[in-house]
């Protein structure tokens, strides 16, 4: 049956399959106008920016810029690739796939199939000598010394590889396909030179934590001694189905046993993710004994809007949350937060909330170190803040750091701070970026010793995130004064006034609806583009951004102004703007209405 779908297949599916009933099984769309629009299944929001236009039969989310057909939402939402998302498809309106001759991508598909299924029936098999084997109490015993319930063992699936070189291959790998198949999935170890056990059991004698993936299938499993032998964890090795560095332990329970997640604690242990499940706290999850990388936070920021990572408050764990924070600093888009907690020398989190309990412990993940906060704290430690030289050794060092941050109200927040910790202004350090000497500049940069003069740029970034704002509320300008704005330079100053216009002429619109009139002008494809770029949606505080950053431009105008004697220049191109604007501006002629 193994082979290519016919592509002839797949356009009759696409033409048969309604876009509006699959994503409606995920989230409940409601029909507004000739869409419909719902709560972004792809991240956490609380009024509606995702949109389903049947026309086109094609999805698309202002909040985090999703979008795609109907076998695009499957893959992204499900996890599945191109084939299993067309044979989800399929099974819905009834339809058999057709297959035509077998190529390399199914047949291997085909055989992580199998490996799935031994590593399935292994970890049943571990979970039942956990209450069956004959040794089973010192598994059970060993667990209660840690504090796990039964109920946590359930949840995480624990089992028990009991003593023994063969129980594994013995019940489950009773044919040769099965043998292969164990051997692969990392389960069955071969080594000939072992006259005794040429083929044995991976995992013996130990404590079993499954790992799954993102569908909950069982994908690997770590392994712990019983008492102080070495090694103290055994992992599976990579495997077809197993990437060590990619996964998170504890992903799939946390997304399951948490009813709204909201933040992602990182910790680095199996037993102090179990231990924190059993003091009710479900969202933590742990690396594979790897760091975390760029690609863990990435999948977790897709998740939720915060991380919080949990080090040790030793030097070592000081080091690793230096390494964690270069990972984040490329995914700071606004919206999203990371904080560092640092736990007490020789503490881990089991220890620590079992000694202390949730709430406490809780109390201090809340307040734990912000990133920002923790960047300066420790460049500020390597350098003496007292001099002139120090000064601007640390924004030698902190500016590269900071071009890595998304343009956007957090990095200009980030490069303010700096601003006024050097005592460089702030002008200066947003030239020196991205050019790439950036940091021997700044040693010929006179530092002043007092604090600079706030000077920000009208940036191009701060203008398209008001315009972001506006889209996903647009009553936010209505009180705004257009000729306050008109003068203002930027290179986004015309998208920004033009939907400014449009938002006041209809406040009460709907983002899909501003949007919709905003599509049917020139500017719709700058919009795709705007849309593309800004990825996070925060669901509250829109007015306060929206009036903070209209006050930052507004500023930084005046500022200008002040010092450099352009009113003059400023009226005359506001006037020219204003003769000339209109018959670009669009306006009711030129906007169809959609309500
Ligand atoms: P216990 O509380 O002693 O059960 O361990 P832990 O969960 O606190 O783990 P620990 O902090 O000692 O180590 C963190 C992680 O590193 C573990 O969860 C494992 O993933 C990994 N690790 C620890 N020891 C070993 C080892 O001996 N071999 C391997 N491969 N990995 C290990
Ligand atoms: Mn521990």
């Amino acid at each position: 049956m193994a082979g290519l779908i016919p592509q002839n297949f797949i356009d009759d599916l696409l033409n048969r399959v309604d876009i509006v009933d699959v994503i409606d099984a995920y989230t409940t769309l409601k029909k507004a106008g000739k869409n419909y629009k719902g709560l972004c299944p792809f991240h956490q929001e609380k009024t509606p920016s995702f949109s389903v236009e049947p026309d086109k039969q094609f999805y698309y989310c202002f909040g985090c810029g999703a979008g795609g057909n109907a076998l695009g939402f499957l893959m992204n939402y499900e996890n599945m690739d191109y084939v299993e998302a067309i044979e989800k498809l399929a099974s819905q309106m009834g339809m058999e796939v057709p297959r035509e001759e077998s190529n390399d991508a199914l047949r291997s598909r085909e055989k992580n199939q199998v490996l799935f299924e031994v590593l399935e029936q292994s970890c049943r098999y571990y979970q039942t000598q956990l209450r069956k084997h004959p040794d089973k109490t010192r598994a059970v015993e060993y667990l209660k010394s840690r504090g796990l319930s039964g109920e946590i063992a359930r949840d995480f699936a624990l089992g028990y590889a009991p003593p023994g070189w063969s129980n594994l291959l013995e019940s489950i790998g009773t044919n040769e396909p099965l043998k292969k198949a164990l051997i692969n999935a990392g389960m069955l170890i071969e080594n000939p030179d072992n006259k005794q056990h040429p083929l044995y059991d991976r995992f013996r004698d130990r404590i079993i934590y499954p790992i799954r993936d993102n569908r909950g299938r069982i994908i690997a499993f770590g392994g712990r001694v019983l008492g102080d032998d070495k090694p103290k964890y055994l992992n599976s090795p990579e495997t077809p189905v197993f990437h060590k560095g990619e996964e998170l332990y504890g992903l799939y329970e946390a997304r399951k046993n948490t009813r709204k997640l909201e933040k992602i604690l990182i910790v680095e242990g199996y037993m102090d993710v179990i231990a924190l499940a059993q003091n009710d706290i479900t969202y933590s999850v742990a690396t594979l004994g790897t760091a975390t990388s760029t690609s863990h936070l990435r999948r977790l920021f897709k998740l939720v809007p915060e991380v919080v990572f949990c080090f040790d408050g030793d030097d070592a764990g000081r080091e690793a949350a230096w390494r964690a924070l270069e990972q984040a600093l490329p995914l700071m888009e606004d919206g999203r937060t990371a904080r560092f907690l640092f736990l007490p020398d020789g503490a881990d989190p089991d220890t620590e909330v079992r000694k202390i309990g949730k709430s406490a412990f809780v109390k201090n993940m809340n307040e734990a170190t912000q990133l920002a906060e923790y960047f300066f704290q420790s460049l500020g430690k390597q350098v003496d803040m007292n001099s002139l030289e120090g000064r601007a050794r640390l924004g030698r060092m902190a500016l590269p750091h900071i071009e890595k941050v998304p343009k956007g109200i957090y990095h200009q927040l980030m490069l303010d701070q700096l601003s006024t910790i050097t005592g460089v202004a702030l002008q200066t350090l947003a030239g020196m970026e991205k050019t790439p000497d950036s940091g021997r500049k700044l040693d010929t940069i006179p530092v002043r010793s007092k604090p600079p003069v706030r000077k920000s740029p009208a940036g191009r970034s701060v203008c398209m995130r008001a315009v972001n704002l506006i889209l996903l509320k647009p009553g936010v300008a209505a009180d705004l004064e257009h000729s306050d704005l008109a003068a203002i330079e930027s290179p986004d100053m015309d998208l920004l006034l033009q939907v400014v216009t449009l938002a006041k002429k209809h406040p009460a619109s709907t983002t899909p609806e501003l949007l919709g009139r905003i599509y049917a002008t020139p500017l719709g494809s700058q919009l795709t583009q705007l849309l593309n770029r800004e990825q996070i949606t925060p669901t509250e505080g829109i007015e306060q951004e929206f009036n903070d950053i209209i006050g930052h431009l507004l500023k930084a105008h005046h500022h200008k102004l002040s010092h450099h004697s352009w009113i003059e220049q400023a009226r005359q191109k506001l006037d020219s703007r204003r003769n000339t604007g209109n018959s670009e501006a669009p306006g009711e002629e030129n906007t169809p209405d959609q309500g």
